[in-house]
């Protein structure tokens, strides 16, 4: 594969952007720019869902017009994720006028190929999933699950629908002949699962009269497309549908999701798609939630929410995306709370990275003339050491897909405790005081720091700006989004380089 399309969800805009939103789009980047440093062509898409009753009545509530009111929530998303440092190449908003258009050529589609039919739905809404709900979705006095805020509204009313159950044993078959297709596994079990009963027809539209913020149906203007539909299909618009070239992204298509969206992602979508023949998406990765400290839910009542912005500005983004990217687990819920930030913050940022960087980039300074440490060729022993870094870094690059994102962390940590100790271990500031052992002294300062500058490199996916800091300190060639395939080797610090102002990667935060 040489290639890679990778998506986000598109965000609602009836609020403002959450550390949730901050985790999927933070993980699609890390994996593009994991995916760049191997070689490939990568497209990442992200942005904002505008439609929907939800939206429209936050922009109500607003007091400015409907149009400024989308603009201004979709720019704070764009503006958090640009301070997240996500190097998206496409941001979505649905209300452009190609999305829409796409929107209904499909719905022409469905309508002429006699797929669509019209009847009166009678039935319970939850405006928060934007979604029509079963009994059993529902707690006994009527509030969704999901929101248990929001009780769900009955609805009776005329609307278009697709027949998509005779859909679904093609779509049973697909996901049984390609078991990566959903990861991880559980999710794809919970997938059949919803496939194992015949399947209700999909809404896809609302009568304006009770939302009216959404795509006309190309052949009722009584009536908007109803939001799930219309977004899923920023997929596709995204990358030029109905241009055939859109194909060669399609083909290598991953959509990053939270496992509160893997009906919409894993029935609907694929169903639409075969509706209208096209390929299924490439692959779907489910992530679990954050939780607030205590592993409740995050509210405002409970005080537990992790603002993303308040985060980024005390201890900066790349350690916000270092801990989602360290502490996430896909296949379950995980906690986070400032207090677990600063903590991770502490311990292994500043601690274990920043302090040997600083411990080694000092005494090489003072001792050194000013200069990073020259020892031609390594003893042995200093280059086994630099080996350990090597290797726990490729391991960390091998495998990596959103699931096994923590685990390459922690290879990189172990490989920063496995530098340290031996630094410690050797003592330089000892060694040195001993008379014939400069050059070893040299080796081991030199050891230390070359396998410092590979966790660097290994970490530049999950924190570019800092990562880039540190290799420029070390006088190492900055790595950037156009710089093609990286190899991961022995003996990139340059010997004897002058070094310049020496920064701290991780100041102290004292909060
Ligand atoms: N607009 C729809 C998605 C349409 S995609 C074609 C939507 N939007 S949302 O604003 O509610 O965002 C949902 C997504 O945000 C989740 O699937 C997940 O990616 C992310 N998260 C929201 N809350 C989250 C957590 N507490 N934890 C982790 N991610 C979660 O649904």
């Amino acid at each position: 594969m040489t290639r890679s399309y990778i998506t986000t969800p598109i965000y609602y805009v009836n609020a403002a952007p959450h550390l949730g939103h901050a985790h999927t789009t933070v993980m699609a980047d890390i994996l593009k720019r994991h995916r760049l440093m191997r070689g490939l062509d990568v497209f990442l898409s992200t942005g904002t869902d505008e439609h929907g009753q939800k939206n429209q009545e936050a922009a109500a509530k607003s007091g400015l017009s409907e149009s400024d009111y989308l603009a201004a929530q979709s720019a704070e998303f764009q503006r958090a994720f640009d301070q997240l440092g996500v190097a998206y190449d496409f941001f979505v908003r649905t209300t452009r006028p190609f999305h829409k258009e796409q929107v209904q050529r499909i719905e022409t589609l469905l309508q002429d190929r006699g797929l669509l039919i019209r009847k009166p739905y009678r039935g319970l809404y939850c405006a928060g999933c934007e979604q029509f709900k079963k009994d059993s979705d529902l707690t006994e006095d009527g509030y969704c699950l999901e929101h248990p805020n929001l009780k769900a509204e009955a609805t009776d009313e005329n609307n278009y629908f697709l027949v998509i159950e005779p859909y679904r044993a093609r779509l049973i078959a697909h996901i049984e002949a390609h078991p990566d297709w959903v990861q991880p596994a559980q999710y794809r079990h919970e997938l059949l699962a919803m496939l194992a009963h015949p399947l209700e027809d999909l809404c896809i539209s609302r009568p304006k009269s009770r939302v009216a913020l959404g795509v006309e149906l190309p052949f009722d203007p009584d009536f908007v497309t109803y939001v799930w539909f219309d977004a899923l299909i920023n997929y596709i618009t995204n990358i030029g549908w109905p241009d055939p070239a859109f194909a060669e992204w399609w083909a290598v298509s991953e959509h990053l999701i939270g496992k509160d969206i893997l009906k919409t992602h894993g029935v609907f979508w694929p169903i639409i798609l075969m509706a209208i023949d096209l390929p299924l998406p490439g692959r779907l990765s489910v992530h679990g939630h954050w939780l607030g400290a205590g592993g409740q839910k995050m509210s405002k009542s409970l005080g537990n929410v992790v603002d993303p912005f308040e985060v980024m500005a005390v201890y900066g983004a790349s350690a916000l995306r270092y801990y989602l990217a360290r502490n996430m687990r896909v296949a379950s819920d995980s906690q986070i709370s400032v207090d677990l930030i600063k903590a991770a913050y502490n311990t292994e940022l500043a601690n274990k990275l920043g302090n040997l960087l600083q411990r080694l980039i000092k005494f090489s300074a003072a001792r050194f003339d000013g200069r990073l440490p020259s020892p031609g060729a390594l003893d042995p022993a200093d280059a086994a050491a630099v080996a350990v870094a090597l290797d726990k870094v490729r391991a960390a690059h091998a495998h990596l897909d959103l699931a096994t994102i923590p685990q390459a962390l922690a290879l990189i940590v172990e490989a920063a405790d496995f530098l340290n100790e031996y630094v410690t271990r050797e003592a330089p500031w000892t060694l040195i005081k001993t008379e014939g052992a400069l050059p070893r002294v040299h080796g081991i300062v030199y050891a230390g720091l070359d396998g410092l500058r590979l966790l660097l490199e290994g970490l530049w996916p999950v924190m570019p700006v800092v990562a880039n800091q540190g290799l420029a300190m070390l006088g190492v060639p900055e790595i950037t989004l156009d710089a093609g395939a990286h190899d991961f080797v022995a003996g990139r610090l340059p010997q004897g380089h002058e070094i310049g102002e020496i920064a701290t990667l991780f100041p102290r935060v004292e909060t």
